[in-house]
C-alpha cells in the first residue's frame, strides 16, 4: 500500500488483526525483512512494515533525521487510525529511530524489541565513513553498500540464495535516499541516557554472531534498561529476523504475550 505521509510518497504493508506492531526495518534495507513475521504473528497481531523514508519504495528526500524518520512513523500511525500505543520493534537503524521514536512520541510506545543495534551514536572515524561512503552511492549507485555490507550482515554459512535476494535489495534502493540515511545515522542523538528513561517492557535480541552490534552492544543496553530481557540466537549474524525467521518469532511471540497479559 501507499500513502502521502509528511508530504512524501510512503510504501508499508499492514497484515492481521490485533494489537499493533510496529516494524523498523535497518540500512538500507525494506519492508521485506519483516515478511517471515506474517505467516507466524499475523493470526494474533496487527503487523505495520512501512519503508523507511528514502528505503524501499518510498520516496526519497535530499535531506533526511532520525526526527523525520519518527516523525513519518508517528503520522502513518495516525493516517491508519491506530491511536493504541504499539510494540516498536527496530533493528539497527531501525532501533536507532525506535530510540527517537521514544524520545518524540513515548506515549504511542507500549514495548520495544531492540535487535541487533546499539545506543551509542557513531565515532568520528565512523561519521568521515558515511559522508565518503555517501559521496560514493550518489556517485556511481548504491551497490557500493551493498557490496560493502553483504558481508558483514550475514552470518558465515548462511544460503546464497538469501544473500543475493538482499544485496539486490540494497543495490537497488534509491541513491538519494541512501546517501540521506547514512547522513541521518551519522547525526543521531547518542541514546546511552534514554536507556534508564525506558520503563516499558523490552526484549534486547541479537545474532551471536552479528558482526555489525556484536552481543556486548545487547548486553550493554539490557543492563540499563530498567525492564529489558535478552534473547542471544545462537549461530546467526545481523540479519535475525530473515536468518533465524522461526526463533525470532518464537522470542517476539513469548515476549508480546507477555506484554498483552
Ligand atoms: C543497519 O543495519 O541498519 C546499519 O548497518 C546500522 C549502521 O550502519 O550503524
Amino acid at each position: 500500500m501507499n500513502s502521502v505521509i509528511n508530504g512524501i510518497d510512503v510504501h508499508y504493508e499492514v497484515q492481521g488483526a490485533g494489537p499493533p506492531v510496529l516494524f523498523v526495518h535497518g540500512f538500507p534495507l525494506s519492508h521485506r525483512l519483516w515478511t517471515p513475521m506474517v505467516e507466524r504473528l499475523g493470526d494474533d497481531y496487527m503487523l505495520i512494515m512501512p519503508d523507511l523514508r528514502g528505503l524501499g519504495q518510498t520516496e526519497a528526500t535530499d535531506t533526511c533525521t532520525m526526527a523525520m524518520f519518527a516523525d513519518d512513523l508517528k503520522a502513518l500511525l495516525d493516517s491508519l487510525d491506530v491511536t493504541e500505543p504499539v510494540v516498536v520493534v527496530g533493528l539497527s537503524m531501525g532501533g536507532y529511530v525506535a530510540f527517537e521514536f521514544f524520545r518524540r512520541h513515548r506515549l504511542s510506545v507500549r514495548a520495544f524489541v531492540l535487535a541487533d543495534t546499539r545506543c551509542q551514536a557513531d565515532p568520528p572515524e565512523i561519521v568521515e565513513t558515511r559522508a565518503t561512503v555517501a559521496t560514493r552511492v550518489l556517485d556511481e549507485g548504491s551497490k557500493v553498500v551493498a557490496d560493502g555490507m553483504i558481508d558483514l550482515l550475514f552470518a558465515p554459512g548462511t544460503p546464497e540464495t538469501l544473500r543475493k535476494e538482499w544485496h539486490e535489495i540494497m543495490a537497488a534502493s534509491s541513491p538519494v535516499g541512501v546517501a540521506a540515511a547514512l547522513d541521518a545515522m551519522a547525526k543521531r542523538v547518542d541514546s546511552t541516557a534514554t536507556l534508564p528513561q525506558i520503563y516499558v517492557p523490552t526484549l534486547v535480541i541479537v545474532g551471536e554472531n552479528d558482526a555489525i552490534t556484536p552481543p556486548r552492544d545487547a548486553e550493554f543496553m539490557q543492563a540499563a534498561i530498567p525492564n529489558a530481557q535478552l534473547e542471544i540466537i545462537p549461530e546467526v549474524g545481523h540479519m535475525t529476523p530473515v536468518e533465524a525467521p522461526q526463533r525470532f518469532a518464537e522470542a517476539l511471540k513469548r515476549f508480546l504475550s507477555d506484554v498483552m497479559a
